[in-house]
């Protein structure tokens, strides 16, 4: 489902060179839920990116779904980018100007062929998904950072991607709060979504079915 060989991600400005991904070498099978671990500036950002075609290998071969990503031609990999992958970041990244069914709808605005009664319908069920349903109207800042958290993971599964990419999805939370995310994240996962957590926290890391460690963009046992 996800496959990487060999990537690597090299940042160049004119004063420096950074590697901060080097041979990365895994696969992700459908349906796996994998965490990824490592120190601050290892590459795990910079990794989810690169899978979630956010950003660029500067060398290796990535396929999503047996699809090789070899056109890196921005409408292409757009496309590809909003029909199979949802992501969650850290700190939300809501729009705080649009109330929660909006933001939630977000994705579904580059969808052709969907009526606003469709989108409405579909961001309602994600919502109600995260057990949202009481807060559609909500503008984020009138919710706990819990609830941001839940409706962002509302907007990334709306589309219903096959893949969910979580960059370190509960560094913001309390436990409690970054509990339900993981019960949540869980249950998405037994439902068929494969998932790639970023993650600082063992104890999540344990729920996972292995876990990828980086050390200096480099992969480590
Ligand atoms: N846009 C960028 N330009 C230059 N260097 C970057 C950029 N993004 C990340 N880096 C560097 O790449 C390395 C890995 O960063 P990142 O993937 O964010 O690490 P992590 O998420 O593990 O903290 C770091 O040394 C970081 O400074
Ligand atoms: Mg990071």
């Amino acid at each position: 489902m996800i496959k990487l060989e060999s990537i690597e991600k090299v940042y160049r400005t004119e004063q420096v060179e950074t590697v901060a991904l080097s041979n990365i070498n895994f696969a992700v099978d459908e349906g796996e839920f994998i965490s990824v671990m490592g120190p601050s500036g290892s590459g795990k950002s910079t990794l989810l990116n690169v899978i979630g075609l956010l950003d660029e290998p500067t060398a290796g071969d990535l396929s999503l779904n047996g699809r090789p990503i070899n056109s890196y031609a921005d409408r292409y990999l757009a496309r590809i980018r909003n029909e199979e992958v949802g992501f969650i970041f850290q700190s939300f990244h809501l729009i705080a100007d649009l109330n929660v069914v909006d933001n939630v709808e977000i994705p579904l605005l580059y969808r052709r062929g969907l009526s606003g009664k469709e989108r409405r319908a579909m961001a309602l069920k994600a919502l109600n998904r995260v057990g949202l349903s009481s807060r559609v109207r909500h503008f984020p800042s009138q919710l706990s950072g819990g609830q941001q958290q839940r409706v962002a993971v509302a907007r990334a599964i709306v589309a219903q991607p096959h893949i969910l990419l979580a960059d370190e999805p509960t560094g913001n939370l309390d436990s409690q709060m970054g509990d339900e995310i993981m019960g949540i994240m869980q249950q998405l996962n037994e439902e068929g979504t494969t998932i790639v957590m970023v993650t600082h926290d063992q104890r999540l890391a344990d729920h996972t079915g292995r876990t990828v460690r980086l050390f200096d963009g480099r992969q480590v046992q």
